[in-house]
């Protein structure tokens, strides 16, 4: 497969425009916070991996704080800071979670909740920190990162798939007390997306046959294709959209 070609759109728009992206040092993560940086936006993002995010600050001119996402009052001291900083947040992506694989018949009442305080508790409470900083922006785009795994009805993480169907119904439960503000909030559905990690734990020959029967378009789906859709939804190009999903798979679901 030839190499593909890097993202060409240009959102004027996102210019000079205040981003925090959660879950930014790896994978789909790291590619967005280099997509809106590249788009000249003031791009701030937290991770549990500090070294990741330290060296993805330096190459992309981002600023970067180390957080545990589990730790939501830590979470919106960070976004505070970032406001006074670079100005209102106006662009929110939720994009952290965490696929760890669990047997149903093992999970605790712990582990459960720290699956939901992983996968969905987080992308709440950002949304709560980022509201009045949205308000103060004149309105804003939030990008919640959901997963096709639930619609397949993928096994062995119902911790994860049950707070990605969550996010989903958390985008349009809040899409009409955010729009009166002007704030969009939207779900952004990637399919399997060749991060190197998902390459190093999951993808084998056997599970690319099953993309590629999976997907109607061969090619593999990169973070980029999903960097494409989310810097389309933060811009005012996307002025209309709200309370929707936007299903990035190469066409399986
Ligand atoms: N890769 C895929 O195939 C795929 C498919 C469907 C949906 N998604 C969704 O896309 C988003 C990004 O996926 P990805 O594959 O890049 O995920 P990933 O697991 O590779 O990366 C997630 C990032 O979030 C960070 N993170 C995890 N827990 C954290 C915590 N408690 N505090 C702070 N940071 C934390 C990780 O360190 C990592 O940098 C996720 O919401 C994921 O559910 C991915």
């Amino acid at each position: 497969m030839t190499a593909p070609a890097p993202l060409t759109n240009t959102y004027p728009s996102l210019a000079g425009r205040t981003v925090f992206i959660t879950g930014g040092a790896t994978g789909i993560g790291a590619e967005l916070v280099s997509a809106f940086a590249a788009q000249k936006a003031k791009v701030s993002f937290v991770d549990l991996q500090k070294d990741a995010g330290k060296s993805l600050a330096d190459t992309t001119g981002a600023s970067f704080f180390e957080c545990d996402l589990r730790n939501t009052g830590r979470l919106a001291d960070i976004m505070a800071k970032v406001g006074e900083a670079n100005g209102p947040i106006s662009v929110l992506v939720n994009n952290a979670a965490d696929d760890t694989r669990h047997d149903f018949r093992e999970v605790t009442e712990a582990y459960w909740d720290d699956r939901i305080a992983v996968n969905l508790r987080h992308a709440f409470f950002a949304i709560k920190a980022a509201h009045s900083q949205m308000l103060e922006a004149g309105g804003g785009s939030i990008v919640n990162f959901g997963s096709m795994s639930w619609y397949e009805c993928q096994g062995g993480m119902t911790g994860y798939t049950t707070s990605k169907a969550a996010i989903e119904g958390m985008t349009r439960g809040l899409a009409r007390d955010l729009g009166a503000d002007n704030i969009r909030i939207n779900t952004l559905v990637p399919g399997w997306v060749m991060t190197p990690k998902q390459k190093e734990m999951w993808v084998g020959e056997e599970v690319k046959r099953e993309i590629e029967r999976g997907q109607s378009l061969k090619s593999e789906l990169l973070p980029q294709d999903i960097c494409a859709m989310a810097l389309f939804l933060a811009s005012d190009d996307a002025r209309m959209c709200t309370a929707q999903s936007f299903i990035v798979d190469g066409g399986w679901i």
